[in-house]
């Protein structure tokens, strides 16, 4: 009998598990995809797809059939549509899905998927919850799935050089990160919205899914539910998540070691909001920090540079923008620095023509286009690897985020530990890491 090396055998077997779930793709095999959610961002994201030749659109699913209409009419072929997204879990002819529902189906649709046989594509932020994230990593482990979040700046080839020069630590000794979201929603906000009137077509209760039972209200569902904590985890994970990726990528770090947050609905925005419009979170990384601003009444510039997010080095600080990124030097003198005396202020005067440089400015453009990410995950799905923002990769992020809205919820200092994610100094803020369900539904 011929013999199997220990490395073919581990190939066999892997690809066996694989094809017990889905079949299993070539290079020039063509990707079979269905989205689920086709609203603002899954629009992009089905965008993304169609750039590449080997995605073939096979099924479309939302609750509005205005937004199925127009996928199917932008799709190559006629895709299947659906409403019911187990409809398209159940489908043969799909391979992977890609998931860009509110947050609150985050969870439930991708185990769902995983649990089918379907590759998945999850838009960020992962999860409503940190305890949902967990099980979303557990089960992808579990099914072997191929996996990727929606950060897609992770497949920026130019963010992938920031990180490089980052980690090359010519920046010296970073002891800060810093991002923004900036934008003047005052006076009117989201406007005044009344609950009701249900549109006649609209099935709300699908749209709730899992969250509470609340009356319909047009600023709670399309797109608005950022604003709302039943359904997201409003701009710290809507946008923060992002930042809070790049930065701990660009850094090499995991879990903060405590969170602290402060903010309010300070500017009286005349809507029903529920989230800050001013907002500050300070997470504590050991040996540096990271802060997250939100200022949504008043539009200034928040770094100096007006850029979305800042690493501060003792030689450089790097500022990135959403589609290039430059390193500014720091001036510095060898001036020593601490009590005052007259002879000191001699000694510094004679340091006047002293102050240097010690790094190059140096800067790059690229872009971080939606259709990169796809890419990766196109490709991971037939070399069965991780993809750039696989699902580890993008519960931690989204963790973080998440723990900084319950330091704003509980008005606490929370310490962390992020291996057994629970807080170990406020035993009431771990009740804010899951919540309860509507029934029927289960996370599987
Ligand atoms: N990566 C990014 O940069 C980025 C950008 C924008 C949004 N997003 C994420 O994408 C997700 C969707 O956001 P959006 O702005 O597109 O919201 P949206 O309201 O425009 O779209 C959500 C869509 O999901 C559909 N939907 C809701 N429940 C459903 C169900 N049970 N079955 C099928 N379809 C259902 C809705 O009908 C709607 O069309 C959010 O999680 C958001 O954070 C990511």
């Amino acid at each position: 009998m011929d013999s199997i090396s220990r490395r073919d055998f581990a190939r066999t077997a892997s690809l066996a598990t694989a094809a017990s779930y889905s079949r299993i793709l070539g290079a020039n095999d063509r990707v079979r995809m269905g989205f689920i959610g086709l609203g603002n961002r899954g629009d992009q994201v089905h965008d993304g797809f169609l750039e590449h030749g080997d995605s073939q659109t096979m099924a479309v699913c939302d609750l509005r059939e205005d937004y199925l209409d127009f996928a199917v009419k932008k799709s190559r072929g006629t895709p299947t549509r659906y409403k019911d997204y187990k409809k398209v879990l159940d489908d043969k002819n799909v391979d992977a899905v890609a998931i860009a529902t509110p947050d609150h189906w985050h969870a439930l649709m991708f185990v769902d998927a995983c649990h089918a046989g379907k590759d998945v594509y999850v838009e960020k932020p992962l999860s409503l919850t940190v305890s949902e994230g967990r099980r979303m990593v557990e089960v992808a482990e579990q099914t072997k799935r191929v996996t990727q979040v929606g950060i897609h700046r992770r497949s920026g080839k130019f963010l992938m050089e920031a990180v490089d020069y980052v980690r090359s630590g010519a920046l010296g000794t970073i002891s800060l990160a810093k991002s923004f979201h900036i934008q003047n929603e005052w006076p009117n906000g989201l406007g005044a919205a009344p609950d009701g009137p249900l549109p006649s077509d609209f099935d709300w209760d699908q749209w709730l899914g899992p969250a509470p039972k609340v009356p319909y209200n047009r600023n709670r569902a399309f797109y608005n539910f950022r604003w709302f904590y039943n359904h997201s985890g409003g701009q710290l994970t809507n946008f923060g998540v992002h930042y809070m990726d790049m930065l701990r990528w660009a850094l090499g770090k995991e879990s903060p070691k405590a969170v602290v947050a402060m903010g309010g609905r300070y500017a009286g925005i005349k809507d029903n909001r529920e989230i800050p419009d001013t907002l500050e979170v300070m997470w504590d990384f050991g040996g540096m920090m990271m802060i997250f601003c939100c200022y949504d009444a008043n539009a200034a510039k928040g770094c100096a540079t007006g850029a979305e997010m800042e690493i501060r080095g003792t030689k450089g600080t790097l500022y990135l923008y959403g589609n290039r990124w430059e390193v500014v030097p720091e001036s510095i003198t060898e001036r020593t620095f601490g009590a005052r005396t007259p002879l000191d202020r001699v000694t510094e005067r004679s340091y006047g023509g002293s102050k240097k440089t010690v790094i190059e400015p140096k800067s790059a453009k690229g872009s971080a286009d939606t259709a990169f990410h796809a890419r990766n995950f196109l490709d991971c799905i037939k070399s069965r690897k991780k993809c750039n923002c696989d699902i580890l990769i993008g519960h931690i992020s989204t963790s973080n985020t998440l723990i900084g809205n319950i330091a704003h919820k509980t008005k606490s200092y929370l310490e962390w530990d992020g291996k057994t994610e629970r807080f170990t100094n406020n035993a009431a803020a771990n009740k804010f890491l899951q919540y309860q369900y509507r029934a029927p539904y289960k996370l599987g």
